[in-house]
C-alpha cells in the first residue's frame, strides 16, 4: 500500500473488536519503530509503556472518560511519557548526547524558561505519536491516539515516581466491523487544500 493509501485508509477506531489480538511479534515491530522516532537534536525526550495486562488497561480505562469502552476492548494500550523538567532532560538526555546536540541544546534551548523547555520537550513526543500512527496503518493495525485521559491518575496507576509524566495514550487492536468511525462508513473530514497549503 503506498503511504496515501495508507493516510486514506487509517482511521480513529471507535469500537474494537475484543477477541481480536495483537500478535507478540508485532508488538516487538512497534517498540522499534517506538525506538526508531526521529525528535529534535536526537532528544528522545521520551518513554513508552505498553499495557498488555487486562487489570492495568480496565483500570486506565475507568480514568480515562469517554474513551474507557474503546480501552476495554483494545488489544493493548499504549501510554506516551514525557521527561517532566529541564534538569531531568539535561540529566537524562544531555549527559551523553552528541556533541552538536549538546552545542544546540546550551546555545539555543537552555537559556529558555522552564515553560518553554518542556513545551519543546511534549513537541518532541507528539512527533513520535505520528510516526506511531503512520506505523500501525502500514501494519494493518487500527489505533485511537487519547488526549482524553487522567494524566495525573495514570501516572498514579502505572507508579510513575515523577520523572517522566503521561501525557496521551494510543489504543491498538483490531476494528470491530461494524464501527460507524470507519473511513468506509464515515468519510474523513479535513480542511480544504486551499485554505491550508500555499504554493509559492
Ligand atoms: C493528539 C490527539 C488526541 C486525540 N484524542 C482523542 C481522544 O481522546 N478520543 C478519541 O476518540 N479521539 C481522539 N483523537 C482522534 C481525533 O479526533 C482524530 O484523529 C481526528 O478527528 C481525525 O480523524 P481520523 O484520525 O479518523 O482521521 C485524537 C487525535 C490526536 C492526534
Amino acid at each position: 500500500m503506498s503511504f496515501l493509501e495508507i493516510a486514506k485508509s487509517r482511521y480513529t477506531t471507535k469500537k474494537y473488536d475484543p477477541t481480536k489480538k495483537v500478535s507478540e511479534d508485532k508488538v516487538e515491530q512497534l517498540k522499534e519503530i517506538l525506538q526508531l522516532s526521529p525528535s529534535s537534536i536526537n532528544s528522545q525526550p521520551w518513554k513508552f509503556t505498553i499495557v498488555t495486562s487486562s487489570e492495568v488497561k480496565d483500570l486506565l480505562a475507568t480514568k480515562s472518560a469517554f474513551n474507557e469502552q474503546k480501552i476495554k476492548e483494545a488489544s493493548h494500550l499504549v501510554v506516551f511519557h514525557v521527561i517532566s523538567t529541564k534538569e531531568g532532560f539535561e540529566q537524562l538526555r544531555m549527559a551523553d548526547a552528541a556533541e552538536g546536540s549538546k552545542m544546540y541544546y546550551n546555545n539555543f534551548l537552555k537559556p529558555r524558561s522552564e515553560e518553554e523547555v518542556t513545551a519543546w520537550l511534549k513537541n518532541q513526543v507528539y512527533i513520535s505519536l505520528g510516526f506511531f500512527l503512520a506505523a500501525c496503518g502500514s501494519m494493518g493495525i487500527d489505533a485511537t491516539p487519547m488526549e482524553g485521559i487522567d494524566n495525573l491518575e495514570f501516572d498514579k496507576i502505572l507508579n510513575q515516581d515523577g520523572t517522566y509524566k503521561s501525557t496521551f495514550a494510543v489504543a491498538i487492536g483490531y476494528r470491530d466491523t461494524e464501527d460507524t468511525n470507519q473511513p468506509s462508513h464515515t468519510p474523513k473530514t479535513r480542511a480544504e487544500q486551499k485554505a491550508i497549503i500555499e504554493i509559492r
